[in-house]
């Protein structure tokens, strides 16, 4: 195994979970090579957010394992499980952010706890890192209550990246964005790959932000990974899930969808 192709790779085999009898994930492989980017794909209720929570051991799977950078975190206690967060952004579908602190104290948040920085760089880093998600400064004194869902997501997104994390997972971050905003959070995520060589998993719904980013795009239903590869790969799929669920963001520009596309989808 080379030691430097594992830095922040992510290997998760025979994943297991369900709640009371409903299995919701029945044996997810996939293995994510350090430096590379996938997209999760699949219909509302698939078993995507929990993929995600079970990734950083918020809840435990049934069976399986998950390795990050080489080390098994299911089972795992909890002062070590810390020690591997603290390499992961995370943003949680819903942001969450801390609803008592400011959008700038939310993201200074994880630099107070886990940083040595000064006052002053620390706000500098939270400037920087806001600016980045193109969040104004007339923003950064407000609660979260009195911003728009978008600008949450945001600022979920400043907040994951404040540590400077190796691997990055994120859930639905262009959702509740207008077009334009959630191209440019894909292309943030793609110059993070780039500059950074950041490891992520990047859930959403939205196939032009997964055509930027990712490497791999692996499309769920129910709690199978029925489908993955390039873009280019799944669009050339003849599998009716494939095409169906490609629908119009699969198009190039003034082409026509493919038959079915137009069949709706639960949850959007
Ligand atoms: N803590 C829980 N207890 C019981 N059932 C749960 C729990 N968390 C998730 N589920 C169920 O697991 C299934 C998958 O949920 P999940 O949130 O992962 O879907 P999703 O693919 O992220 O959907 P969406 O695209 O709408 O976000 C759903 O049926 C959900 O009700
Ligand atoms: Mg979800």
């Amino acid at each position: 195994m080379g030691s430097n192709a594992k830095q922040a790779s992510i290997e998760i085999k025979d994943l297991k979970k369900s709640f009371g009898d409903q299995h919701v994930l029945n044996g997810i492989n996939l293995d994510v090579p350090h430096g590379q980017t996938v997209a999760v794909l699949g219909r509302s209720g698939t078993g995507k957010s929990v993929l995600l929570k079970l990734l950083i051991g918020l809840q435990p799977p049934d069976s399986g394992s998950v390795r990050i950078a080489g080390e098994e975190i299911i089972g795992l206690d909890p002062a070590p499980l810390n020690q591997i967060r603290k390499k992961i952004g995370f943003l949680f579908q819903e942001a969450a952010l801390y609803d008592s602190l400011t959008v700038e104290q939310n993201v200074d948040f994880p630099l107070s706890r886990h940083t040595a920085l000064s006052e002053s760089e620390r706000t500098n880093k939270v400037r920087e890192l806001l600016s980045s998600v193109d969040i104004a400064r007339e923003e950064f004194e407000k609660m979260p209550a009195g911003i728009s869902g978008g600008m949450q997501k945001r600022v979920g997104l400043a907040r994951a990246l404040a540590l400077d994390p190796e691997i990055l997972f994120l859930d639905e971050p262009t959702a509740g964005l207008d077009p334009i905003t959630g191209e440019e959070i894909a292309h943030l995520i793609m110059e993070l790959k780039k500059q950074r060589g950041i490891t992520a998993i990047v859930v959403t719904h939205d196939i032009r932000a997964a055509k930027c980013f990712a490497d791999l795009l692996v499309l769920l239903d129910q709690g199978n990974i029925v489908a993955q590869g390039t873009f280019q790969d799944l669009r050339k799929s003849k599998d009716d899930f494939v095409v169906k669920f490609l629908g119009d963001g699969a198009r190039t520009n003034g082409a026509k969808p493919a038959n079915g596309a137009k069949k709706p989808r639960n949850g959007e």
